[in-house]
């Protein structure tokens, strides 16, 4: 019988993200090209992950396959406990919309709205009342720092500013899972390392899971584990810091080679 003292079977429910055997091809003029081939992931709740590879190695289309914008061409995929291939578009849409604030290189804020709108619009379209949205728009705005930006309009702050609106938004209706692809890709440096400090507090202090996508390793070190991919195979998966190491020593021995930066 089980009792309460056992062990955590592996691939548990209590992963929030599993992704066994996922496959991914794409059509295109008659043409199948394969991107990714035989994923597995499981990532538990407090996670800090960075996704790292060349350029076209698969990481968007890993990274939309686990924010149920995309489907697997096979493989299975257990998003909190539930299985995203056997529920119909308006569960999954329920399901996602509970479960994961998004993140996107370019913030997606809408230039006419203010950026206490923004905040609370997943709230509005989940149906709860303006008031309350915009008064929890409030709080998470708070949380990052801009409460005394909520009137403004997007395009009156800066980079990072709009960043952190972004990521308030991605908190307002507290899923337990950010998903971000590249996040700081459109920021110089100093932001860069102030969003991620930012994604740190929220791991450590509220345990919100996050998956970010990076082509820097300055912005990888922020999380606790890295996946390297390579065309569409997973390369390293393992504490971040060692997988650092790894890459570096590859990019030396690439440089060595050829003189040519990896
Ligand atoms: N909708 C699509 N139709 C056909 N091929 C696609 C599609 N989306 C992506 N691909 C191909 O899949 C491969 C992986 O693309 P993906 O966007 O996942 O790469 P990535 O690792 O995110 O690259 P980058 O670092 O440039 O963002 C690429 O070869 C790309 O051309
Ligand atoms: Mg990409």
């Amino acid at each position: 019988m089980a009792t309460i003292t056992d062990p955590a079977p592996a691939g548990s429910s209590q992963d929030l993200i599993a992704i066994e055997g996922v496959s991914k091809s794409y059509f295109a003029g008659g043409i199948e090209t394969q991107v990714l081939f035989g994923i597995d992931l499981r990532v538990a709740p407090g996670d800090f992950l960075a996704v790292m590879g060349q350029s076209g190695s698969g990481k968007s289309t890993l990274m939309n396959i686990l924010g149920c914008l995309d489907q697997a061409s096979s493989g299975t995929y257990r998003l909190n406990g539930s299985d995203t291939l056997s529920l119909s578009r308006s569960e999954l849409a329920t399901i996602r919309n509970r479960t994961i604030g998004f993140v996107f290189q370019s913030f997606n804020l809408i230039k006419r709205m203010s950026v206490a709108e923004n905040v609370a619009l997943p709230l509005i379209y989940a149906g709860v009342s303006r008031g309350k949205a915009h008064a929890k728009a409030l709080v998470e705005l708070e949380r990052v720092g801009l409460k005394d930006y909520a009137k403004r309009l997007p395009n009156q702050l800066s980079g990072g500013q709009q960043q952190r609106v972004a990521i308030a938004r991605a908190l307002v209706g507290d899923p337990p899972l950010i998903l971000a692809d590249e996040p700081t890709g459109n920021l110089d440096t100093q932001t860069s390392n102030e969003i991620m400090r930012s994604l740190q507090q929220l791991n450590a202090t509220r345990g919100i899971t996050i998956l970010l996508v990076t082509h820097e390793p300055d912005i990888a070190a922020y999380s606790k584990r890295l996946v390297r991919l390579k065309d569409g195979h997973v390369l390293y998966d393992g504490a971040a810091a060692e997988g650092l190491r790894q890459l570096a020593l590859s990019n030396d021995a690439h440089f060595m080679a050829t003189g040519e930066p990896a």
